[in-house]
């Protein structure tokens, strides 16, 4: 991945030589174990400093262009937290309609403009592909939060640093995906993620019509990591150390009538779950509808809520590490 070191005026005290200076980050595809060690790291420092002291300044005086064609909560108000938690300043763009979007410009025209006035662009949007080509295009690194049906490589990353801090080890685990797994691209990411890790086993449970799509799949055999896909829970759950739930994505399907009957398959819930570990976690990428119950989420087995907080220390940490403070 090239390093956009292209700005003439870098502040004094950025360290160009910093390994991840300038860098998009596009796809999980990029990064060895090595980095993941070296990101969790970073994140585990953050934690402990908002933890301690909230705010500081480490990115003071420079600004996020935060760049959202799709909904969006967590994912958009955590990077903005994250850029205002170091001390710098947010650009967000989430009413595309009040934008030049809506007068006809071009994604590489948009993110040439918001490089001409902020450090790093994060976008999401509802093109597979539309990272890269903001990347292609910008003078400034890019974060991908989220292209259509592809990639989500920082929910990824958040999703492991959850694994590690919760359960204390990424190798050895059983990792059941649960739910739409063939428009959630969380989970496209997170399978593809886990590769890099010791003895894992992956468990695909989904409608017929939501399988985890065959190049997904793929990718994920020539690592050598065995795979089986189930039509229920019944058989994987009591083997099961990382449950990862995904919403049935509405807004992905073209016949309404198909979303129907495929939204409520699977609930997870108290009954269900006296039949797992007691030492294991419940994931969600969240937002839920139905297929977690609230009276579940008691549970301390249900991760899903501290799952958003760790994505705060590990969009912190992507944030300073593509500046060069890390
Ligand atoms: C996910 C997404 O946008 O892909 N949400 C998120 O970023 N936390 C999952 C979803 O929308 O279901």
């Amino acid at each position: 991945m090239p390093t956009k070191a292209k700005n003439p005026h870098l502040p004094f005290g950025d360290q160009q030589t910093a390994p991840w200076y300038g860098k998009d980050i596009l796809s999980v595809k990029q990064f060895s174990r090595a980095d993941l060690e070296y990101i969790f790291a970073v994140a585990h420092e953050m934690r402990i400093m908002v933890e301690r002291i909230g705010t500081f300044d480490l990115l003071k005086g420079k600004i996020l262009a935060n760049l959202f064609f799709e909904p969006s909560t967590r994912t958009s108000s955590s990077f903005m937290a994250a850029m205002k938690r170091l001390g710098g300043a947010v650009i967000p763009i989430s009413e595309v309609k009040y934008s030049s979007v809506a007068k006809g410009e071009s994604l590489p025209d948009t993110v040439r403009t918001l490089g001409c006035y902020a450090d790093v662009i994060v976008i999401r949007h509802p093109e597979v592909g539309s990272a890269a080509l903001a990347a292609k295009h910008a003078r400034k690194p890019v974060i991908n939060a989220g292209d259509g049906v592809g990639e989500h490589p920082t929910q990824a990353l958040l999703d492991t640093f959850t694994i590690r801090e919760e359960l204390g080890q990424l190798d050895e685990l059983t990792v059941t995906m649960l739910g739409d797994l063939k428009y959630g691209r969380t989970v496209h990411s997170l399978a593809r993620l886990l590769t890099q890790f010791k003895n894992i086993k992956l468990n695909y449970i989904s409608p017929d019509i939501l399988r985890m799509p065959k190049d997904v799949m793929d990718e994920v055999a020539a690592k050598g990591i065995p795979q089986a896909e189930h039509p229920t829970l019944g058989k994987v759950l009591a083997k099961t150390d990382v449950l990862y739930v995904t919403r049935v994505q509405r807004e992905r399907f073209e016949d309404p009538a198909v979303y129907e009957k495929a939204k409520s398959a699977y609930v997870i819930g108290p009954e269900v779950m006296k039949g797992a570990k007691e030492k294991m976690i419940v994931m969600h990428p969240l937002p839920r509808v139905t297929e977690i119950s609230m009276d579940f989420d008691d549970d301390p087995r249900a991760a899903y809520f501290r799952q958003m907080e760790y994505g705060l220390y590990v969009r912190m940490a992507l944030l300073a590490m593509v500046l060069g403070k890390a």
